[in-house]
């Protein structure tokens, strides 16, 4: 299966019938923490800015609930997702709120994929595991770089790999740190990198890390069926912010 249908299928699973206050109460509700994390990241590097003149751009932003967030601060926030059912979801929701979000298609992991602007902060929540391919982080890393303006900031929440790490029947884990999931056919669906080597990856791609926190109480559920596993043998969770080393 291709890791574009396989969330294609979960977003179209999502009931058409529901109302939409209720979608963007569920959808802001979940999005929460990441928000406050944002908020306090805002505070700590950017103290002088007004949230009304800053862009910013959520990538992986499915139905959109950090972006509202966010908008409701003033900022003007762009979600992309390569979800197209994501992304008409959160266009109705736009439509229904009056929101000052923008919601496009985009592959992050598209070499060509231009944004007629760029931003103050892109935040990723739980979208860079989903990357499995190097060439495709690569290619993402890259993208960021280009959009962010010269003091922007890239905000990431990622589940990365502890020892201890349980891999259930139906999947397997292999030495690159991607996880597959078998549908008749193996699918890489999340790489789970080692927080070191996590670390490498940005300072290799030119990024600057100017905050890196390790979560080790904090698990990652990788898939519904790791759901009722102790979370000492799920994923860990990291935070961090980089940007664009000084020329
Ligand atoms: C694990 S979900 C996270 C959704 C939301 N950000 C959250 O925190 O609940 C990952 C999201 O990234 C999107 N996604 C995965 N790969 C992508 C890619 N290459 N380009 C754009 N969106 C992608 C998926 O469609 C999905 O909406």
């Amino acid at each position: 299966m291709m890791i574009q249908n396989y969330y294609e299928s979960a977003y179209q699973a999502y009931p058409e019938s529901r109302p939409l206050n209720e979608v963007l109460e569920e959808a802001e509700r979940n999005a929460r923490g990441l928000y406050n994390y944002v908020l306090e990241i805002k505070t700590q590097f950017m103290p002088d800015k007004n949230w009304e003149d800053m862009t910013i751009l959520e990538t992986g932003g499915g139905h959109g609930g950090l972006s509202f967030l966010l908008a409701k601060l003033g900022a003007s926030v762009v979600n992309i997702d390569f979800s197209h059912s994501a992304i008409e979801m959160s266009k109705r929701l736009i439509e229904f709120s009056g929101a000052k979000v923008k919601a496009e298609i985009a592959d992050v992991t598209h070499p060509d994929i231009q944004f007629n602007q760029k931003f103050d902060i892109i935040v990723d929540s739980h979208l860079l595991h989903c990357i499995t391919g190097n060439a495709d982080r690569t290619s993402y890393y890259q993208t960021l770089k280009e959009s962010l303006k010269t003091d922007g900031i890239f905000v990431c929440e990622t589940m990365v790999y502890k020892k201890s790490l349980f891999i259930p029947d139906g999947f397997m884990f292999d030495p690159q740190f991607v996880l597959w999931q078998r549908f008749g056919e193996w699918t890489p669906i999340r790489k789970i990198l080692d927080s070191l080597d996590l670390e490498s990856e940005l300072k290799n791609a030119g990024l600057e890390i100017i905050f890196f926190y390790y979560y080790a109480h904090f698990a990652f559920v990788p898939h519904a069926q790791f759901m009722d596993l102790p979370t000492d043998i799920l994923p860990a969770s990291v935070r961090f912010v980089v940007r664009n080393k000084a020329e």
